[in-house]
This record gives C-alpha cells, structure tokens and sequence, in this order.
C-alpha cells in the first residue's frame, strides 16, 4: 500500500476516486467543494439544493465524473459540525470511504486533505489520521480463503495546497510513516487474534514476535517450558499442563532511555492461543470465541512493533505469556494447588479462570525486572461485557493517577476505557481455604474480582488491568473496525509509551 504526497489541483491527478470531506452546510468554505462545481457548471451545488450530498455526519455519496475530469470519481464524506468533529470520528470516516471507494472498484484513491482540516484539527494531523485509516479501515483477513479476489485500493494520494505542500515536505512524510505504523501495529494484532488457533499456536505467536522485531531495537527472547519451571512459574505451567502444545513466555524488551533505567514500563497481554475452560469446560457457544483469547497478548506485540519504530524515550518491557488452555489427560483439576512464581500458592477453583494465573506470574516476572509500572491488557472476563457492554475497555488500577494516564491516552486515540473500583471488601471473595488464594471470586463483581486477584501480586508498582474481553472482537463492521478481532488496546499503549516519553 502505497501512499504518496502532491500538491496538484485534483482535477489533474491520475486516480479512481476523490475522496473529498464535506462539513454541513460548509460548501463555501470549501476549496475542493468550490473547484468541482466550477468544473461540473454548478452540478454539485444542485446535488446538495436536491439534498443528494451532504455535509451530514457519517453519510458517503459517490459521484460519478464521466470523464469531465481525470478521476473517475467523487466520494464526498459528509462529516456532520464542524465545531464538534474529532480525529476519533475521521478516523472512521475516513475508514468507511476507503471501503466504499473500493466497493465501488476504485484501486487507487486520493484524500483532498483541506477538505477535511478545521481550526482545531490541522493538515498534518489529516495526514496521519488519513494513513492509518488507509491501513486500518481497509483491513482483511484472507489468508485461508483459496481466492482472494475481492480489489484492494494499493494507492493513496494526499493532496495538500500547494503551499501547505511545499513547506515541510520531510516532515509530512513523518505524519504519513506514522499514521501508516499505528494502523499496521493494530491489524498486525487483528491477524493474530484473527489467526486460527490450531496455527497460531503458542509456538507459532512466539515466532510472529521474533520475525516481527528481527533487526530492530527490540529484543525478543522467548521462554520454554524449562526455563519457566527454573523460575518457578507454576501458575502459567498449571495451566499448560492440559495441552499438547508447548507453552512460551514471550519477552520483548527495548531501551530507549538506557541512563534512567526507572524510566519504565511493562505491557503485559493475556495470550491463551485458545480457551477451551480446561476441565471446567466451556460451552460450545461459549468456546466459539476463543481463538481470540489471546487479543492482550497480540496488543502488546503490535504496540511493540510501533515502539521499535517510533523509538520514544523510555523503556518498555513487552511479556507474552503464551498457552492453550485445555482439558488434556494431564491438565489441572479444579481443587489442585500451584505455586506462582513469587511464592504465592493458588488454589484452582476454577480451571477457565486461568488468564489470570498466567498473568500472575508474568506480573511476578515483570517486578523481577524491577519495572515501576505496569499495563497488562487481557480478555479476562466475559462479566465485564455485562457491566460494561462493548463499547469500552474495562480499567482497574491501584494508583488513581496512572489509571487516569491510561485512561487519557486511550481518549486520545479513540479507544474508550473506564474506571470500575477495586474494593478491599471484594478480596475476601478469592480466599482459599487451603491456599493463599483461589483463583475465582464466585458470583457478582467478576471482572473486579478478576482484576484484584491479578492486582495482588503487583506489590508497589503503579498497575492498571485493562480488561478488553468485550472490545476485543465485533460482529459488524463500522467505522474504524472490520467484523472480527479489533486490534483493541494497541493505540492506547502506544500512545501511554509516548506521553511518558514526553514526560522525561
Ligand atoms: N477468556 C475468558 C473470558 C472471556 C469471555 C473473554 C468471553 C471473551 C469473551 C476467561 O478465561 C474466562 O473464562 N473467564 C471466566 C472467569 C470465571 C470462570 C471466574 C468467565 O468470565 O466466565
Ligand atoms: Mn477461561
Ligand atoms: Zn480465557
């Protein structure tokens, strides 16, 4: 996918279609808008008078130029107030023309980016926004259809006015590199979650992360089983014990700022290849969904990768624990006690609440490196989609001011998230008769029990769960998102990356 930068008038560029932004009742204020109706004898001014475009949020009209001029087409992308648009928002307008543009059999398409600019949201901005949504909105997953007919739009041409083009070009380049990095970071962990689980496999993930970071500033050593058994992390290897498969503990560790190693952050993702429930078995409907069961751990890997190319000031250790979880001959009971990797001895009470055991001792190794924050993102419960529904990440944290740096970050990047509590009172419902705990609260409070029980091994460091169980797939596509695993999570850790990096 290609994306260039021009500064010619768009009735002179070589392309399928225009992709042209429209704010209500804005006509007039548009350049674009304004050179089309003189080139077409004030045919776009009747089609907005009979009310066929519009400046109405969220609409796409597609007109056809007949030759009059040298792109085939007009998409006009009505983008609703002017005062009251966001980048969230154009991201998903953007989004959802690039798909019409190619429903309509356009392979190559330009974005008039004046068009779309306003006073709070400047051109360098649409540059970014318009080349991640070039990425992200255009997104398939075919790689296990036989055919793969359906076109592509491979070329996107910006067009800038000439002077806006021709003040910094470097630095357009830069908007361009970085929308089009955020974008392949969030398909790259749809393609995981996306992946079928009986080939994206612990092993195979693990080897997704290598190839993925080989030759860049991001180290990846991946753990067996061995080594895990010489640190003690019974909670993760418990869970294993019932696949046949090999678990692997991921580790992604970059320094970007190797004078103050306390400047540090550890993302953590849940990343159970597939949640069968072990011995607690699942139900068929249940179990449909959990290839995607390791959407934490494929955030954490595509938030990597844009770590490795944005390189920001601080230093960012990335842990993957990686695991099926199933009913093998040897797999855990329910009522068997294991032992995490700090001591901790855990009764499994329930052997489909494993995410948080894997997570347990991956927070364990997180301290063990002496990290001071840390960000583990997991599809952990399903009773967050009924406290929450789907339209936002569930956050727990255990210092108020970091949970609300997370939470901002992902306000930025147009990932919702909110706050539900983390009650003292709840941590009696994970006591273990017999163990130090157990590994499932019982009835009410599910993702906040879910949540401490992790919490409870984080010890000082500031921690925020963000628990993606409802956000991590969708069912249609709209916007930003295509029906399927979401990329949820990776915009807001690579965003908190950079406005820790800013803060030094
Ligand atoms: N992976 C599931 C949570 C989940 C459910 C994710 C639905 C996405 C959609 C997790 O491992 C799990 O099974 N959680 C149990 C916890 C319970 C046994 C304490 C749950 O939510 O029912
Ligand atoms: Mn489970
Ligand atoms: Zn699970």
């Amino acid at each position: 996918m290609k994306i260039s930068l021009v500064g010619d008038q768009i009735s002179e560029i070589q392309t399928d279609c225009v992709v042209m932004g429209l704010f209500e009742n804005d006509q007039d204020n548009n350049e674009c808008f304004k050179h089309l109706d003189l080139k077409f004898d004030k045919t776009f001014s009747e089609l907005i008078c009979d009310g066929e475009i519009t400046g109405k949020s969220d609409s796409l009209t597609l007109v056809h130029t007949l030759n009059k001029i040298i792109p085939k087409r007009v998409l006009v992308c009505g983008l609703g107030r002017k005062d009251v648009i966001t980048k969230n928002k154009l991201r998903d307008f953007l989004s959802a023309a690039f798909r019409k543009a190619r429903a309509s059999s356009s392979s190559s398409c330009c974005v008039v980016v004046s068009s779309f600019t306003t006073n709070s949201i400047n051109s360098n901005e649409i540059i970014s926004i318009a080349s991640e949504s070039f990425n992200s909105g255009l997104y398939k997953y075919e790689v296990y259809k036989s055919s793969k007919n359906e076109s592509n739009i491979d070329e996107l041409t910006l067009v800038l006015e000439s002077n806006d083009f021709s003040k910094n070009l470097e630095t357009l380049q830069k908007e361009v590199s970085y929308g089009e990095i955020i974008g392949q970071s969030v398909n790259l962990a749809r393609d995981l979650s996306n992946g079928p689980p009986n080939y994206m496999t612990p092993t195979h993930l693990s080897e997704v992360a290598i190839d993925t970071l080989a030759g860049t500033v991001v180290n990846v050593e991946v753990m067996d089983s061995g080594k895990m058994e010489a640190m003690g992390m019974g909670a993760l290897l418990g869970v294993a014990r019932g696949s046949a498969e090999p678990p692997k503990l991921i580790v992604m560790d970059y320094i970007g700022d190797k004078d103050n190693l306390g400047n540090s952050i550890a993302l953590l993702g849940k990343g159970i290849t597939f949640d069968s429930g072990g011995l607690d078995l699942k139900s068929p409907a249940g179990m449909r969904t959990m290839k995607g069961d390791m959407a934490g751990g494929a955030a954490v890997i595509g938030a990597m990768k844009s770590v490795a190319f944005l390189k920001p000031k601080i230093n960012v250790l990335g842990i993957v624990p990686a695991t099926e979880n199933m009913p093998g001959a040897s797999a855990q009971r329910p009522s068997d006690v294991v032992t995490a990797m700090d001591g901790t001895t855990i009764e499994i009470d329930n052997t489909d609440a494993e995410g948080r055991l894997v997570l347990a001792d991956a927070v364990c190794y997180a301290r063990s490196k002496g990290v001071n924050r840390i960000v583990d993102v997991a599809t952990l419960t399903g009773a967050v989609r009924s406290a929450l529904g789907d339209q936002c990440i569930g956050a727990f944290g255990n210092d108020p001011l970091f949970t609300e740096m997370v939470i901002d970050a992902g306000d930025r990047v147009g990932e919702r998230i909110w706050e539900l509590p983390t009650f003292e009172e709840y941590k009696s419902q994970f006591n273990s008769d017999i163990a130090d705990l157990k590994n499932s609260g019982g009835s009410g409070a599910g993702a906040i029990t879910g949540a401490m029980f992790i919490g409870s091994f984080v010890d000082e460091a500031s921690w925020v769960h963000l628990d993606i169980a409802a956000t991590s797939m969708t069912s249609r596509t709209k916007g930003d998102l295509v029906k399927g695993a979401t990329g949820s999570g990776v915009r807001t850790l690579i965003e908190l990356c950079e406005i820790l990096a800013d803060e030094n």
